[in-house]
């Protein structure tokens, strides 16, 4: 196999691992490609993650009673690992995954790797894997670090012990329909309560989900856009991303105040959007204000940024503009653009390995 063919994991200095796994680059969508290596990581009795390691990915021994199995304790991330035309690779902002996870794992009662853990982590998995990084514009290296109660409990309680653990795999799109997506305003499911777990990235969020998403999938939507449970008339999040509304100049998008994700596209979306003279209002959006919307995209960063084409809300289907005279175009590569090396990245987001 390609892993026993390599020895020293992290000896990625040549140009003999670029580009060399064997993946049908022009397919790729979003679905695991397993690589070479992970990273594992443990966590002491004193709450203190011991030196991690790279070995061989596959599967993980784990406790019929550990806390993420019987309780979902658990937290994970998503970044990703960008091949520059020279070869080279760029992380895109690892440090806000970090920080994310920093503040999920306080809510999950759980230890959590620093900052420096975690960003090294991701850095050594994207090394340890480089030949699995896509060619420039044919995909990326999408790293997932997750954070798992892994010590035995029966009674209902914070695991005794924890693992982070990161792995890797090589994707494309997000979504497997070419263009804009169809998306379906739920109203049956909500996502998230208020003071609940919703802006965390815990494992627990997305289960939940699955069944509203793959009613809207099987009636021919792309997914669903959820509605705040108080008062089922203010935007919340999709699935898997978050959401934003263009009308003229002015670009909104749900405050992040606990119910949905402070994504990371999210935030840099923001920022590039202000960057480009738009005014920006994080608040309370209102479902009347997307029907009305001239553009509506996702962020995320499985989906980076995704045009949506229409939006039905009970019996009425609104479409949007999209296309590259469109706004969200111009945000999308901006964002690209920095991520893959060819914009200058004048904020600093990039991190070169
Ligand atoms: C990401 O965008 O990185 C996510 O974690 C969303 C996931 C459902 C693919």
């Amino acid at each position: 196999s390609f892993v026993e063919e390599i020895s020293d994991p992290l000896s990625s200095s040549g140009d003999e691992d670029d580009c060399v796994a064997d993946v049908d680059w022009d397919n790729l969508g979003f679905g695991l490609v397993t690589t070479d290596y992970m990273y594992t990581m443990k966590c002491r009795e004193d709450g203190n993650f011991t030196k991690g390691e790279l070995n061989p990915y596959g599967n993980i021994e784990l406790s019929p009673s550990s806390g993420v199995l019987n309780y979902g304790q658990g937290l994970f991330e998503g970044t990703k690992a960008f091949r520059k035309e020279d070869g080279g690779l760029l992380l895109f902002r690892p440090d806000q995954n970090a920080m994310r996870m920093v503040m999920g794992a306080e809510r999950m009662c759980m230890p959590c790797p620093s900052i420096d853990q975690f960003v090294d982590s991701v850095k050594q998995t994207a090394l340890a894997n480089k030949r699995w990084v896509p060619p420039p514009g044919k995909g990326t290296l999408y790293i997932r670090p997750l954070l798992l109660g892994t010590g035995p409990v029966l009674g209902l309680a914070p695991a005794p012990e924890y693992t982070f653990l990161v792995y890797a795999s090589p994707v494309g799109n997000y979504f497997k329909a070419a263009g804009a997506l169809n998306l379906y305003v739920e109203e049956e499911y909500d996502r998230s309560a208020r003071l609940g777990t919703g802006g965390v990235k815990t494992i627990s969020n997305y289960a939940p989900v699955l069944k509203a998403m793959s009613r809207a999938k099987s009636r021919g939507f792309s997914d669903v856009l959820y509605l705040d449970s108080v008062e089922k008339k203010n935007l919340e999040e999709v699935s898997s991303c978050n959401i934003f509304i263009v009308k003229g100049n002015v670009i909104s998008t749900p405050a992040a105040r606990g119910t949905i994700l402070a994504g990371v596209t999210r935030k840099s979306i923001i920022e590039i959007a202000l960057d480009h003279g738009y005014l920006v209002e994080e608040r309370v959006v209102p479902v009347d204000e997307l029907l009305s919307a001239d553009e509506v995209f996702c962020t995320g960063t499985a989906v980076v940024v995704a045009p949506v084409g229409s939006v039905t809300y009970q019996d009425r289907r609104v479409q949007y503009k999209t296309g590259v005279q469109s706004v969200t175009w111009e945000l999308y590569s901006t964002l690209v653009g920095i991520q893959r090396g060819v914009i200058e990245d004048k904020k600093g987001w990039t991190v070169e390995i």
